[in-house]
């Protein structure tokens, strides 16, 4: 079949969202396990704006089109792809090509769009909820009645965080930049949020938690952080670190790991085998798509845009005014 080029967005150079550009892509037909899909919406992640700076390459073999995340219409399927038909409305997780009207993805990484679910909200939802899922909720262990901390209470992680701890009756305290953002975290469920800016979230969280300090502290801050982490958390505490925004270095005391008996972990998304992806995938459709729908868990998006407007949609992430997720839509979309 003759398919014509589709409109791909790239960063022709490393740089700020000036450098993205619109190009006309040849896609390859679908191979063993991959479906084409008519991209409706595409979400827009902190780790698309690494990308862009040169900072986050992807992984070997994937192509340079940004995005992670998708939403959209099966038109073609691959060899053996069976669960899927062409016309059904799937999200997918990519490692790469979200970007774009027409994308490559692997069948075991989508999951069908509930009825009641936009193609605006569902093109939001794979990178933060299996994010958060797989840090918060299966490494980190989080329970119903316990604590967590999370730095980041507006980024779209920390928004799809709270959402979900709230959702299985977890306290959820978040740090934010400013106070106006504090007030949007505690509107979204936070039960508290620190405006680490005026204050310590060290000793403000442990008055919050009677000195006892969070169950759980979810980081994408590291560098100085990682000591005031180790130093605030509850005895048997976890914490999960999935990002390092002020570098993954520091002179650190680890006494409180033994002392407190605790668990340190992280991973991240990108890089992983296809069979933890989809094992993953399972796990949010069986676990976290029933949240999502019945206990008012569904993503917060702050703005839509035009794929051509993509600067613009990366210049609202980098000036970080944005409370939820940034979405970027095709004209598919508009076509409904
Ligand atoms: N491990 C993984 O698999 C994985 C997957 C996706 C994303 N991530 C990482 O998770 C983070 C969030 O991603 P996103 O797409 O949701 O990004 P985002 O919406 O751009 O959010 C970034 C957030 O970082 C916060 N921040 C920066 N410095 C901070 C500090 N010192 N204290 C507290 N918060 C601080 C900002 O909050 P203020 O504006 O309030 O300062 C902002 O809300 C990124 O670092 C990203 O790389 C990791």
């Amino acid at each position: 079949m003759n398919v014509p080029a589709t409109l791909s967005v790239i960063a022709a150079r490393p740089g700020g969202p000036e450098v993205l550009e619109l190009v006309r892509r040849e896609l390859p037909p679908p191979g063993p396990g991959e479906m084409r899909v008519r991209v409706h919406a595409a979400g827009i992640n902190r780790p698309d704006a690494m990308q862009r700076e040169g900072n986050y390459n992807p992984p070997p073999g994937v192509t340079d089109v940004l995005g992670l995340e998708l939403a959209g219409e099966v038109t073609e399927l691959g060899p053996d792809v069976t669960r899927f038909a062409p016309g059904d409305r799937v999200m997918a997780l990519v490692a790469g090509g979200a970007y774009a009207e027409e994308a490559i993805v692997q069948a075991d990484v989508c999951i069908r769009v509930p009825d009641g679910l936009s193609m605006i909200e569902a093109g939001g939802i794979p990178e933060t909820y299996f994010t958060v899922w797989s840090n918060l909720f299966q490494r980190a262990g989080l329970k119903q009645g316990e604590t967590v901390l999370l730095h980041g209470g507006t980024s779209g992680i920390g928004v799809t965080a709270t959402l979900l701890a709230r959702a299985i009756g977890a306290r959820m305290i978040t740090t934010c930049g400013s106070d106006e953002k504090c007030r949007a975290s505690v509107e979204l469920g936070a039960s508290d949020s620190i405006n680490y800016k005026t204050q310590d979230f060290v000793k403000v969280g442990r008055d919050l938690t009677d000195g006892k300090g969070p169950d759980v502290i979810v980081d994408m801050v590291g560098g100085s952080y990682m000591q005031r982490n180790l130093d605030l958390i509850a005895e048997d505490g976890r914490i999960a670190q999935i990002a390092f925004q002020q570098g993954s270095q520091a002179d650190l005391n680890m006494g409180p790991l033994l002392f407190k008996r605790l668990t340190l972990t992280g991973s991240t998304l990108r890089a992983r085998p296809i069979a933890m992806k989809a094992a993953l995938t399972q796990a949010v459709e069986q676990q976290v798509l029933p949240l999502i729908l019945e206990k008012d868990a569904r993503p917060v998006i702050d703005s839509v845009f035009r794929l051509e407007d993509v600067q613009d949609a990366h210049a609202r992430l980098e000036a970080s005014a944005h409370t939820g997720k940034i979405i970027l839509k095709t004209a598919a979309c508009e076509e409904g």
